[in-house]
């Protein structure tokens, strides 16, 4: 995992959630480029309640779920459908197009951090930028949902490296003697208890992913807070949609795959605030229509990030 180097003048304006950190990856036409990786865990919570309630209700003859789940970098989004889902029989793939975010989802080790400096200035509902900390550290003061979640959290995963564990304690040292400049983590590692047989993560890309799949149809198919990386580039620090005539035909082909690989009545899922990275929502939007989708409203959403595949493409 590469955790961005961060400048201790900054402790909370920093753009931090669960992982934060990006990877250089090589591009089919041999060019390098840059892809962040950020997620965290219960990321677009609302999303992830909504979506796997449906799934359990509308697929509840079935006895054993699966899901797809691309881009999902270092893996918080597979975890969290898979606690979210609880007892039932669920089996995730995931794929992300860096190589060394998936190895780390792989891995099902996770690191929750939390700036030393906050903990005693901020109460941590404060700190909208630190969304998932509260899942390791033991806070008084949470809500019932993050209660709720911290709980769930507990039953799948176990604390492996502590601060009070020599390991622990002996990288704070060398990071103190080496690396003084930057904010100061509390860090704690956490495994996923039962890793093996539930997952599987792969790298692909979603413009040429469906070789990598199994033959298997899924009931949700999840690709959130990503649009971005494909249909915008970053020209000289300033992010740019592509244009529209590149962008309509790869959406397409995208979503005709989705629509395969989704049993009728599946979900397709993107993040709750797709268009902030300027992404063109209304493109992507028509594109599904056109692929056999047809969207969810949900309360208090600017604007449709689940869709139903209502009918087959060819
Ligand atoms: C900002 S992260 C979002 C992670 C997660 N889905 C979430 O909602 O927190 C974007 C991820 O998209 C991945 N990505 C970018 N382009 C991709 C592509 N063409 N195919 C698959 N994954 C891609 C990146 O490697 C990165 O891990």
């Amino acid at each position: 995992m590469i955790i961005n180097n961060y400048n201790a003048n900054y402790p909370v304006s920093i753009n931090f959630s669960g992982h934060a950190g990006c990877e250089n990856i090589i591009t089919k036409i041999g060019m390098r480029k840059n892809v962040t990786t950020e997620t965290r865990f219960f990321r677009d919570y609302k999303t992830l309640k909504y979506a796997t309630n449906y799934i359990r209700e509308v697929f509840r003859s079935l006895k054993e779920k699966y899901f797809v789940v691309g881009a999902c970098s270092t893996g918080e989004d597979v975890y969290s459908l898979k606690m979210l889902m609880g007892k039932e029989p669920l089996k995730i793939t995931g794929f992300d197009i860096g190589k060394e975010t998936v190895k780390d989802a792989k891995s099902g080790i996770f690191s929750l951090y939390f700036p030393v400096e906050s903990k005693t200035k901020y109460r941590i509902d404060d700190l909208s930028t630190y969304e998932d900390a509260y899942l390791g550290f033991d806070k008084t003061d949470l809500t019932p949902e993050q209660k709720q979640l911290k709980k769930i959290f507990s039953e799948h995963f176990e604390c492996i490296e502590t601060k009070d564990s020599l390991k622990y304690k002996i990288k704070e040292r060398l990071r103190k003697i080496f690396d003084v400049t930057y904010v100061e983590f509390d860090k704690l590692r956490f495994k996923y208890k039962k890793t093996g047989e539930d997952f599987e993560f792969k790298t692909a890309d979603i413009r040429d992913f469906r070789g990598m799949l199994p033959e298997r149809k899924c009931q949700l198919f999840a690709f959130k807070n990503s649009f971005y990386h494909i249909v915008t580039d970053n020209n000289y620090c300033i992010r740019q949609q592509l244009p529209r005539e590149w962008i309509k035909p790869m959406l397409d082909k995208i979503f005709k795959n989705i629509n395969k690989s989704l049993d009728k009545k599946g979900l397709f899922i993107m993040g709750e605030n797709e268009h902030n990275q300027k992404s063109d929502i209304f493109i992507i939007g028509k594109s599904l229509l056109d692929n056999g989708f047809l969207p969810i409203r949900m309360p208090d959403r600017p604007y449709q990030n689940i869709w139903v595949k209502v009918k087959e493409v060819d």
